[in-house]
């Protein structure tokens, strides 16, 4: 048997050059090797109470990106947390044993008392409490994600865990967080600092469906710096960025060419923004077409979903007969 693998995204915004790199491509690699689960984390998107009309949104957009940039509904499992209730009734289960010191000590939950101290809800003291139901629900042993996120994955272990010895049965196997590469790579943004993030601005981030004149001008107004004023000078880091973008969609050709000018002192950042935004636009083109038509098709859309959602109740009926059955309820 396949070992199983979960993950998801919550709904934020558009995808960029540092989520495809950095995460999205480990997806379509796993898809092919492993019985995964994709899905949407909708639910965990309400802690911040957006509106029907921008949810909905927000989760057709990420659907649509999933679609377009390659994940397949045969070779994986695609669907809405939403669609999937079990998740609600596993988390209920694993609440009952989810004590408030531990949950209190998590460090994105003091980060949120912090940046939003006005809406400290319950749903964000348990935020782990539905992660964790969201990989037991399909007993999921890897879990593709950040670094970020590997303090809620160890609080998974130790709701799965606490379960098992609790009721006496082995249930839930203990995920463990999953990188397909050895480096982490880390995709740096246009203005000079360090990641590629949302959170950074439009000037620094390069969305997959940017349009090409949107493109063209972020990457001429990239950050760059004076210039070498002699021959032998080291890159500075907004340089360096550059560089490492061309690394992405460059041929090595052109990267040898600008890497030369600049180890001789005479490189034209003009240049080579032209070349980066010139073959940025030829790796763009495609995968923006392909998002902009999944979201002309939201019928299609809808039907990948449901046929996700069915798939991933199959799984989740399972682990839940083996659950209640486990506390004493009746199976379903
Ligand atoms: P953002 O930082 O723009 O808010 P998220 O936190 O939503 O992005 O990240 C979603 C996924 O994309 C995570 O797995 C994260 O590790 C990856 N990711 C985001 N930005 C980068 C980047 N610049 N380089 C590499 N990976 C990234
Ligand atoms: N917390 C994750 C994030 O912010 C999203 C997420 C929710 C998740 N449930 C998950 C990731 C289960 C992996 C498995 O990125």
């Amino acid at each position: 048997m396949k070992e199983i693998v979960v993950s998801g995204i919550r709904p934020t915004g558009k995808l960029h050059l540092g989520n495809y790199f950095g995460a999205f491509k480990h997806f379509l690699t796993l898809q092919e090797q492993y019985d995964s689960y994709f899905f949407i984390a909708d639910y965990h998107s309400l802690t911040t109470h957006p509106n029907p009309a921008d949810l909905k949104g927000s989760v057709q957009r990420v659907l649509a990106e999933y679609i377009a940039l390659g994940l397949d509904p045969e070779k994986c499992t695609i669907y809405l947390q939403s669609d999937l209730p079990e998740t609600a009734e596993l988390y209920l289960f694993l609440n009952m044993n989810a004590y408030l010191g531990e949950l209190e000590r998590v460090t994105s939950f003091k980060d949120k008392v912090r940046s939003q101290p006005d809406n400290v809800n319950a749903g964000l003291l348990t935020y782990p409490v539905l992660m964790a139901a969201d990989i037991l629900i399909h007993r999921g042993v890897k879990v593709p994600v950040g670094k970020d996120q590997e303090q809620h994955l160890e609080m998974a272990r130790t709701f799965g865990n606490r379960f098992n010895r609790l009721y006496h049965t082995e249930v839930f196997p203990e995920p463990q967080a999953f990188s397909v590469s050895k480096e982490l790579v880390k995709i740096p943004g246009l203005t000079g600092g360090g990641k590629m993030s949302k959170s950074a601005g439009e000037a620094d981030t390069i969305y997959l469906n940017d349009e090409a004149d949107v493109l063209h001008k972020k990457i001429m107004r990239a950050v760059s710096d004076a210039g070498p004023t002699e021959a032998g000078q080291p890159k500075s880091q907004p340089v360096q960025n550059l560089f490492d973008l061309m690394q992405l969609v460059c041929s090595p050709e052109k990267i040898a060419f600008f890497d030369t000018e600049h180890a001789e002192g005479r490189i034209r950042y003009g240049d080579l923004k032209k070349q980066l935004a010139t073959d940025m636009e030829t790796f763009i083109a495609p995968l923006r077409d392909k998002i902009n038509y999944q979201l002309e098709n939201t019928s299609q859309l809808q039907e990948i979903a449901a046929f996700g959602a069915e798939k991933a109740r199959k799984s989740a009926r399972k682990t839940m007969n083996l659950v209640r059955e486990a506390i004493g309820f009746k199976t379903n």
